[in-house]
């Protein structure tokens, strides 16, 4: 199999290539004045080649998307026998439906450029919504980040016998997979959110974290607006130590600072996408799901 790592991911990318003993084509990326990529694979052909193309779509996403496109439809023609797209943060999947009418459905759109660029195959990080995604007709597997990230806090001894917290009920299975590995029982934030202004708002909701340790996770941080609320509501019910962790920190503006300062004590991300506190490598995951 041949690596392609796109310009977003391209430490992920070679971590995936020399974990599969893959070949890596170098991507030479330039940033024209206007802001316009140029992006050159250095082979002739990747004729007969089964390609993935690594490219994360974290922000700046539109710019990452179209980065991607390009890529993809690059390796398509350049003969290409399958091209699956290792896409661990999936840009616009919270936009999953038709909120509100006469709305864009942007997951919708993007697999279908997708394809239409030659991927026949796409992986991706606890993206949002990995049902909708796989209802588009393309080969999508969604992996697990999840047991990596409870595992970071068992092994670097962070604390004893958490308790797992998800942000929202639908999420509880991300507190289930953590707990077991973290083994101090689990359980959820209630949430409700807003679906004209996107606000998320905490429900009273009763915790059994008096003197616990607890972690609570969710897929992404964004404007951190929704962790820090709860990183105060589970302080505020009895915890010891809090911590938050996330599949993918975008971590936009002062959110780092806010959930620290609503008593966190660290934020732990993965390299799905790159930031100061991504601790965590998906590597071995994604490596595991291309061999
Ligand atoms: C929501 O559906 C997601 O799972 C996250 O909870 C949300 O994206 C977090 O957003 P923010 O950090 O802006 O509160």
């Amino acid at each position: 199999m041949k690596i392609v790592s796109g310009p977003a991911s391209a430490k992920l990318g070679e971590t995936v290539a020399r974990s599969l003993k893959g070949e890596l084509v170098s991507v030479l990326f330039k940033a024209f004045p206007d802001g316009e990529s140029y992006l050159r694979f250095e082979t002739e052909s990747l004729r007969d080649e089964d390609v993935a193309v690594v490219q994360t779509t974290s922000p700046p996403q539109d710019q990452r998307l179209v980065q991607l496109f390009l890529l993809c439809d690059n390796a398509f023609s350049l003969g290409a026998r399958s091209i699956t797209a290792v896409v661990p943060y999936f840009a616009y999947s919270r936009q999953d439906k038709r909120f509100m009418v006469g709305e864009v459905f942007s997951v919708e759109t993007i697999v279908k450029l997708l394809k239409c660029c030659g991927v026949g195959r796409i992986v991706t990080v606890n993206a949002h919504s990995p049902s909708v995604l796989r209802s588009f007709g393309l080969r999508t597997d969604d992996l697990s980040a999840v047991p990596l990230l409870a595992d970071y806090f068992r092994s670097h001894g962070l604390v004893k016998d958490a308790v797992s917290l998800s942000l929202g009920k639908k999420a509880l299975s991300f507190a289930a997979e953590a707990d077991s590995v973290l083994k101090g029982g689990f359980d959820y934030v209630s949430t409700k959110r807003n679906v004209e202004t996107g606000v998320v708002a905490l429900e009273e909701k009763e915790l059994h974290v008096r003197d616990r340790d607890v972690v609570i996770f969710d897929d992404i941080i964004s404007s951190g607006g929704t962790m820090a609320k709860a990183v105060k509501f589970v302080r505020k019910s009895g915890a010891r130590k809090v911590y938050a962790a996330c599949v993918h920190p975008l971590l936009i503006g002062e959110s780092r600072k806010s959930i620290l300062e609503s008593g966190a004590e660290d934020i732990v991300g993965t390299d799905c996408v790159p930031s100061p506190v991504s601790k965590v490598s998906v590597a071995p995951l994604i490596a595991r799901a291309l061999a």
